[in-house]
């Protein structure tokens, strides 16, 4: 039995498309700002996302850690939510690597309230740590990939540069946000300071992701980039795939939010197994498995045995990811898998 890998769109290959290109990518050293495919990715990525120039790095955190260090200095304060991916998933880099100051505020589904963060922000006062950067995420992981309204982001960027600070926005999935709700992606990007998105992800890259920003933010970002060895040499490889993504992968991610809905519809079906269907907006699916009296660890034991990978929310959930390699016939097949593994 061959399985159903849903435990995240980071699990998607390369296209076909993807492998031709990497052959035949025109490389040079990136370096030496020398490679022809990094800089013709980084300029289609800065014009998708409305920004003066772009950066290629190698991870979605680092991309995040790269922009924090070009907006703040050690000791400065970074505002972010609090089930956001930089404060919970990136091992604590903020702290020990940009030696940032984290101040938390709570969201729900994603949302920052405006006038919580505005009251986050302290007045400079020896005291306290200087506010520098407050962090956007969209769409936002630990909500199940809910989006953010541009209105409610804007309104937050708004309260953020009014107070002094930069905006950063975690976009890994930003074109989720963007087709989901039809806007452009520099819709989303227009009122922040820089923006980091993911190719790795939904849009079917091996690895890489983005930042975006002014010209003289890019330019600082770069010698941030080669501090923390994230300078590649002939990237041109992976950059290749980046520019087939960006030119390719990005309208059909509305296949895996259809996909994510049904998966969602049908697995709310099945006894002790409940998804709140609002939170279902792109391509995730949180699963409440409390009904069924087991814990997360065998919920996902169960489902691993009955062919079906999906990844840890504990203590209640479960997260599965649609992503391109789910076609009609697996979420079928899935749904039908995961109905035997929690009634066995
Ligand atoms: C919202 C968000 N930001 C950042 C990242 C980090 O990306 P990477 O895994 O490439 O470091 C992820 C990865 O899942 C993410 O979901």
């Amino acid at each position: 039995m061959t399985p159903i890998n849903m435990s995240s769109d980071t699990q998607t290959l390369p296209t076909e498309r993807m492998y031709d290109a990497m052959r035949s990518a025109p490389l040079g050293d990136d370096m030496l700002r020398a490679d022809p495919t990094v800089n013709r990715l980084e300029e289609i990525a800065a014009e998708k996302v409305g920004k003066e120039a772009a950066l290629f790095v190698p991870s979605g955190t680092m991309g995040n850690l790269v922009a924090l260090m070009v907006h703040a200095k050690p000791g400065d304060e970074v505002l972010l939510d609090a089930e956001s991916h930089i404060y919970y998933y990136e091992a604590g880099s903020v702290a020990s690597v940009a030696g940032l100051m984290p101040r938390v505020v709570g969201s729900r589904r994603g949302r920052l309230d405006p006038d919580q963060v505005a009251a986050a922000v302290r007045k400079r006062d020896q005291h306290f740590p200087v506010p520098r950067v407050l962090c956007l995420e969209n769409t936002h992981n630990r909500s199940g990939g809910c989006i953010v309204p541009v209105e409610l982001q804007n309104r937050l960027a708004a309260v953020a540069h009014e107070r002094g600070l930069a905006v950063h926005l975690d976009g890994a999935r930003i074109f989720d946000a963007a087709v989901a709700t039809g806007l452009p992606a520099a819709a989303f990007t227009e009122h922040v300071d820089s923006v980091m998105f993911c190719l790795s992800k939904g849009l079917s890259c091996p690895a890489g992701s983005v930042i975006a920003g002014t010209a003289a933010f890019i330019e600082q970002a770069r010698l941030v980039r080669k501090r923390l060895g994230g300078a590649m040499r002939q990237a041109g490889i992976l950059a290749a795939c980046g520019v087939v993504a960006l030119e390719t992968m990005i309208e059909r991610l509305a296949e895996d939010h259809t996909r994510a809905r049904r998966l969602a519809e049908q697995i709310s079906t099945i006894p002790g197994l409940s998804v709140d269907l609002e939170s279902v907006q792109t391509n995730m699916v949180y699963v409440d498995h409390t009904g069924t009296g087991l814990d997360t660890d065998e919920v996902l034991t169960r489902l691993a045995t009955a062919g079906v990978l999906a990844s840890d929310r504990a203590p209640t959930h479960i997260r599965l990811v649609a992503n391109r390699h789910h076609g009609d016939a697996e979420i079928t097949e899935a749904v039908e898998r995961i109905r035997r593994a929690v009634s066995d």
